[in-house]
């Protein structure tokens, strides 16, 4: 089986695919209120350009699929790219990354298609902060959404909550209790205060060390946890006793897992990026449209893949935040 590695020996084997650059929320942390210029639809790459692009991906390694936003479920019938996707030989696993809002209504349509898992944006549990952190009143449940996502067998279920201090940080016990009950695994990510976020700033990060000692103050002590089955990338994990599921927390801002990473980037106007916190990327749609092969392009954008991003110099919580790479 072919691998893709790049200059540091990272093999890469997981893209993750913006299918679209809008979205039907306006999180504080991640989009102005105005939303954004958005993109002309010409530059979008459609369902066919982007089944072809992971079909020439596919043979040089790739194995895994995570489909992103944006929102991917605003994206009309994303059901059908999911089905387009999966007949793509080599493709192991699908992944869907979604504030939930549609999952009530699409969860089977997913599933059906041959979408294997959902992640679900969750920041609070509260009806009246999720529209103050959304910005949106959509009557999202972030609840009724993980039971629709699980009723479905879209498994496993992840919740991701971005702590914010003063925001949602009294909530971190609660979600933590979510999984004495359910088998979802709740994963607490540190706030990256990235682009212009104002008014979230460095003060409103909550180091991650402090959401596990809040959590286990409460609950009890966390054991070590392998954590899901499938697709842990940069979570470490932890499981409260006789828990049905796990809580993982996710450090951007603490510690740095550059050197493990194993994934890059499709933006929705098919460029590839190969650093979520860089402009290094190549264009894929020029060469797509001109029938010209991907794989140059591919290589000559891993060759560029940075060791590591600029966050970690910052910063953070009172310390500077790590800046070796691994981890
Ligand atoms: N900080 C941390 N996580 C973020 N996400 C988006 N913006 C940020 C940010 N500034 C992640 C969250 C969210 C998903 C859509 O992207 O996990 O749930
Ligand atoms: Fe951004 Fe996701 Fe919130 Fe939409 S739901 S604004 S893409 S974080």
């Amino acid at each position: 089986m072919s691998t893709l590695l790049d200059q540091f020996g990272r093999n890469i084997e997981y893209l993750r695919i913006s299918v679209t650059d809008r979205c039907n929320f306006r999180c504080r942390y991640c989009m102005p209120l105005e939303g954004l210029p958005w993109l002309p639809k010409s530059d979008i790459l459609s369902y066919e350009e982007i089944r072809d692009v992971v079909a020439q991906l596919a043979p040089m390694g790739l194995r895994r699929i995570r489909l992103t936003g944006g929102e991917p479920t605003i994206r009309p019938q994303i059901e059908t790219l999911v089905r387009m996707v999966r007949d793509v030989p080599g493709v192991e696993d699908i992944a869907l990354s979604t504030n939930g809002v549609k999952l009530p209504e699409l969860a089977g349509r997913l599933a059906d298609a041959g979408l294997d898992r959902v992640n679900i944006s969750a920041d609070s549990l509260q009806a009246d902060r999720i529209v103050a952190i959304a910005r949106r009143n959509l009557g999202f449940d972030p609840i009724v959404a993980a039971g629709a996502a699980q009723a479905a067998g879209l498994a496993p279920i992840k919740l991701n909550v971005v702590v914010m201090r003063g925001v949602n940080d009294d909530e971190v016990v609660d979600f933590a209790r979510l999984t004495l009950e359910h088998p979802w695994h709740i994963r607490f990510i540190e706030l990256m205060p990235v682009g212009a976020l104002e008014p979230l700033t460095d003060d409103h990060v909550v180091p991650s060390d402090e959401v596990l000692a809040r959590i286990s103050h409460a609950l009890g002590a966390l054991a070590s946890d392998a954590g899901p089955a499938r697709g842990n990338g940069p979570a470490a994990y932890y499981r409260l006793p006789n828990a049905a599921g796990s809580i993982g927390v996710i450090t951007p801002m603490t510690h740095t897992y550059c050197g493990s990473c194993n994934r890059v980037r499709l933006t929705a106007d098919g460029r590839l990026r190969t650093c979520l916190f860089g402009d290094h990327e190549v264009d894929l749609r020029g060469p797509l449209r001109a029938g010209t092969p991907l794989a140059p392009f591919v290589r000559q954008a891993l060759a560029e893949k940075p060791e590591a991003h600029a966050l970690l110099s910052r910063r953070v919580g009172g310390l500077r935040a790590l800046s070796q790479v691994g981890g």
